[in-house]
């Protein structure tokens, strides 16, 4: 699906805005998220680390799973803010975790200055491995 310029200016403030609610006193790297579903809404998170810090969450996967688990299930754009000069793209498991709800799903990067990525998931993760290859 191709995003309007203002669903897109709405996907990036709510990523934006996301970011006051990440839990990265390890990093320190504020990261926000948000989703807009097929249903039209857009769900956001940051990130939240932990002491032990292989368990923290990314802010794309937490956008995604208030998304799902409040029953909204297809996704059709993420957003990312990462606070750098340069946009950034999803990690690999986040990637994969997007595939799940959202295998064609716009990927719009934004950070602190006016620079901006725009692709696709199923560019970022060709070839993913997906609910269909479970039936
Ligand atoms: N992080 C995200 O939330 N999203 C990304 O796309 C890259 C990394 C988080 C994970 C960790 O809390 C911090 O940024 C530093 O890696």
């Amino acid at each position: 699906m191709n995003l309007s310029r203002l669903q897109a200016r709405r996907l990036a403030a709510a990523a934006r805005r996301a970011a006051k609610s990440s839990y990265a006193p390890y990093s320190k790297f504020r990261v926000g998220a948000a989703v807009l579903t097929a249903s039209g809404k857009i769900f956001a998170g940051g990130n939240v680390e932990n002491a032990s810090y292989g368990l923290s969450n990314c802010a794309e996967r937490t956008a995604v799973f208030k998304a799902v688990t409040e029953g909204h299930r297809e996704l059709v754009a993420v957003a990312v803010y990462t606070p750098t000069r340069k946009p950034t793209l999803p990690c690999g498991a986040c990637r994969q975790v997007i595939h799940e709800f959202g295998p064609n799903a716009v990927v719009l990067c934004v950070c602190d200055s006016s620079d901006q990525l725009k692709t696709t998931l199923d560019q970022l993760l060709p070839g993913a491995f997906g609910p269909t290859d479970l039936r």
